[in-house]
């Protein structure tokens, strides 16, 4: 369908007809018309899903063509009258001028010998003044010819109803044109003329569908004039370039045009109907435009009255049709798993995508044939597909490698078409595929199949992940500099993170995985990876989506499937704001907080319930260690381990979205090794990793130095019922000023802090809060955690570097230049009055403010 603005100004071309007329509508009856035959084809006998017509079937059936090519289809209504729709000629609120049509009369294929068919010159181009665009209705004009059209065996007009006739829904009827087969895929040579049978829909029945958000939630209102037909699971309708054709349904013996094709949303889709201009309503208009034409239009008397009102018998239910595609009772056992059997070689696996297709790695096929471009020299003869449940092994009959299978490992696709469609069931049965534009939700759960020719057959993979969003999937994974896409466009990746990173038995070694992820209980096969050498799953996927159209070219008749449910999500439109956290050589690290409905959420920020309900702060380093305050975690003088649990992705008690949340628990506390005093700082070894996402992120670590130009904050929470984070504002003391304020009880490696009035007691004491500085737009590092009882005094992270780094061996160092501050300088000459005032030291800080300069953000 032709995309046309909404445009305030209405269209109205209405070419004078030479003549005065007597007002045929005033005489409804046949009158000057009877002796027109219509609606009666030569007795013999695209569109999507259709056939090629035989010729003379459709006689009224006309091309409409503009700059030397089929823009449109049209019907024959008179000698001198063509329908067609009104969108045809308009482009961008602009009507296309009559002369630079014309009209095609008794074609059938539109390369072939064009016998017995001739062309027409457009006089004049008729339409409602009410006329906008399509989906607004009165999609409808009346071309009127230079000169007649010659009658005979293949151009003959179409009977129009009148106003009363009544097409009853459920009625079948036949749509032709040489519009495209699928969405974006143009009728191939010889371009034949297509017809498809199409069930009549009852307007509520129709509406019912299209009030069903679809994907882009995008739902339609019917309006008067317009009639539906087609089918609630889709595979057959009109498409692209079929516009303005007829839709015709025989009574006693005629053909009369009930519809003219207008619009839809795509072509073929589940739910969505083709929607039609009803020609009926329009006897009158059509009467009056075509006045004085002899002959004119023919509207013969109904035969065939149906028992019912003229749309609905009572009430009409809607019945939705359902995915065809990808549904599997069990995870792991899937029903479209298919087994390429080639001699000499190991299977290859693929996926069963239509009841004849099977879409598989190229890879697998490339050793076989070095040329496998020429796929008819393979000895397909001895290939061998087996599939769930049958016992009987398929033939193959073609192989059919993408264009770049050899090149580009993104491309890395062949289809193989089976000699014999299988019946599709419980199994085997097909999986759905995306189409270009599909969204798979940030958090979508996913699983992995077998692709390609592995070493040897593990137990199918049950490794649960979930969807990450595509900005972090472009920031862990993308290439540096790239824009970063956002969501709705084909994603350049898609990246599942693990739920356990360590799978027993997952290993598919030197072959690859397709990545199945489900909506709504429906399964897609969303991504492939092959030719990865290592035991480990991939991380980043190429997303089928981009292939949709070659292989429903290839396989007329893939399970494209729309996706279930539609929503961006809340990361959608902020995708390109965001900037990536800064990178180490072991990953992200630092991101910054993220503003979530329930608060704050910071990445790093971990609570670490201890044994009993003593909760401390913690924060992750590394995808599987959390730093704590060890007077939080450890009680003095106990030996006693407590049982810790970590949680990650929390906002306060208010819930995340599903699948943010997520809890690990502590299988080891490390301590460093200090003389005497009990090390300030702990580490939690956690049992499983926590992959990196935006709500589990590891902080930034930087050595020897407070990033220049930062702002430091204290974070934690008030109220340790509900943990709602927050931050107080501080500035860091320098060390001589600290020393001052807090002889006597200033431990080694310890640094105080002055908060901004008003924010000191924002964070609770018993917690450990943590002391994090900020760039500005840059990345968040950890500078020490809370000692015991105090809010003013931290433990410094950086002198514990090294045993953090042998320890975790993942921590994120990042090597800023900076100016080192721990080193002690001259500390013995303490301002008059200072030492001591630890216990007041805002007001002595404040006092020294004028002679000796802090370090602030
Ligand atoms: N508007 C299209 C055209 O210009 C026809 C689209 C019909 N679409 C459909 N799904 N029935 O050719």
């Amino acid at each position: 369908m032709s995309q046309h603005l909404l445009l305030p100004v209405v269209i109205l071309v209405v070419s004078p007809i030479p003549g005065a007329f007597q007002d045929s509508a005033a005489s409804p009856t046949q009158g000057e018309f009877e002796d027109l035959d219509c609606g009666r084809p030569e007795p013999s006998s695209r569109i999507v899903g259709g056939s090629d017509a035989h010729p003379g079937t459709w006689p009224w059936q006309v091309s409409l063509h503009h700059g030397g090519g089929h823009i449109c289809g049209g019907s024959l209504i008179a000698p001198s009258w063509v329908l067609s729709a009104a969108h045809c000629f308009v482009t961008n609120g602009t009507l296309e001028p009559a002369e630079e049509w014309s009209v095609l009369l008794g074609v059938h294929s539109q390369d072939g010998p064009l016998e017995g068919a001739h062309e027409r010159a457009v006089a004049a181009i008729v339409m409602p003044v009410n006329y906008s665009r399509a989906e607004l209705g009165y999609d409808l004009a009346l071309l009127r010819l230079d000169s007649p059209a010659r009658l005979g065996p293949s151009v003959r007009p179409v009977c129009l109803p009148r106003a009363s006739h009544l097409f009853a829904h459920g009625t079948t009827c036949w749509a032709t044109g040489w519009g495209d087969v699928q969405e974006a895929d143009p009728l191939p040579l010889p371009w034949v003329l297509q017809e498809v049978e199409l069930k009549l829909l009852g307007e509520a029945a129709c509406q019912c569908l299209y009030s069903r958000p679809g994907p882009f939630n995008l739902t339609f209102q019917l309006l008067p004039g317009m009639l539906c037909a087609g089918y609630p699971e889709g595979r057959r309708d009109t498409c692209q370039g079929d516009s303005g054709g007829p839709l015709v349904c025989e009574d006693g013996g005629r053909w009369f045009q009930a519809g003219i094709t207008s619009f839809g949303i795509g072509c073929g889709r589940r739910n969505r109907p083709g929607v039609f201009t009803a020609v009926a309503p329009y006897e009158s208009w059509i009467r009056e435009h075509v006045k004085g034409s002899e002959p004119g239009p023919a509207f013969p008397s109904q035969l065939q009255k149906p028992q019912s009102g003229p749309w609905e018998p009572g009430e009409e239910n809607c019945s939705f049709a359902q995915p065809e595609c990808g549904k599997a009772p069990r995870p792991g056992t899937w029903p479209w798993e298919a087994q390429v059997m080639v001699p000499g070689s190991r299977p290859c696996y693929g996926a069963l995508v239509s009841d004849s297709w099977v879409l598989a790695p190229a890879s697998c096929f490339l050793d076989q044939q070095p040329r496998i471009s020429d796929s008819s020299s393979v000895a397909l003869e001895t290939w061998r597909v087996l599939l769930p449940s049958r016992r009987e092994e398929e033939r193959v009959a073609r192989l059919v490698p993408h264009a770049n299978a050899s090149r580009d490992s993104a491309s890395d696709l062949a289809l193989l078409q089976l000699r014999t469609r299988v019946n599709l069931t419980a199994a085997p049965s097909a999986v759905c595929l995306p189409h270009r534009e599909h969204y798979f939700l940030p958090g979508s759960r996913c699983r992995l199949a077998r692709w390609g020719r592995g070493e040897s057959a593990p137990a199918s993979a049950q490794l649960e992940a979930q969807l990450l969003n595509s900005w972090w999937c472009h920031c862990l994974y993308g290439r540096q500099g790239e824009s970063v896409p956002p969501p709705g466009h084909p994603p350049h990746w898609l990246c599942p993170a693990y739920q356990e990173e360590e799978e027993a038995g997952l290993c598919w070694k030197d072959s690859g995985w397709s990545l199945l992820c489900r909506e709504e209980g429906t399964w897609f096969l969303a991504g492939y990876r092959t030719l990865s050498n290592a035991c480990l799953p991939p991380r980043a996927f190429y997303p089928l989506q981009t292939h949709g159209l070659w292989i429903s070219h290839v396989t007329q008749g893939a399970y494209l499937e729309d996706q279930l449910t539609w929503d961006w999500g809340p990361e959608g439109e902020e995708t390109e704001k965001q900037t990536c956290p800064p990178r180490t050589e072991h990953g992200a690290c630092g991101l910054k907080p993220k503003a979530t409905a329930a608060g704050v959420l910071w990445p790093w920020l971990t609570e670490v319930h201890v044994t009993g309900d003593r909760v401390c702060t913690g924060i992750l380093v590394a995808p599987g260690w959390v730093l704590a305050a060890t007077h939080c975690v450890l009680r003095l003088g106990s030996t006693i381990v407590p049982h810790i649990e970590v949680y990650l992705g929390r906002a306060g008690v208010s819930t995340l979205p599903q699948g943010h949340q997520v809890s690990r628990s502590v299988v080891s506390i490390r301590l460093p090794r200090h003389l005497g005093l009990r090390p300030p700082l702990a580490l939690l070894e956690l049992d499983s990793r926590v992959e990196p996402s935006p709500s589990a992120l590891p902080i930034c670590l930087h050595p020897g130095a407070i990033p220049p130009g930062a702002s430091c904050w204290v974070l934690g929470w008030k109220d340790p019922q509900d943990r709602v984070p927050v931050a107080a504002a501080v500035s860091i003391l320098t060390p001589r000023l600290c020393h001052c304020l807090y002889q006597g009880i200033l431990t080694p490696e310890t640094f105080c802090v002055l908060y901004t009035e008003g924010q000191e007691d924002r964070c609770e004491v018993t917690s450990a809060p943590p002391l994090l500085c900020q760039t500005e737009g840059g990345p968040w590092v950890l500078m020490g955690m809370a000692v015991r009882g105090s809010r003013e005094l931290f433990a410094a992270v950086d002198p514990e570097a090294t045993w953090i780094s042998q320890t975790v061996g993942e921590a994120h160092f990042l090597h800023l230049s900076g100016s080192p501050y721990w080193h002690p300088e001259g500390s013995d000459h303490c301002p008059q009055n200072l030492a001591g005032a630890a216990s007041s030291p805002k007001v002595a800080a404040l006092l020294l403010l004028l002679s000796v300069p802090l370090i602030r953000g």
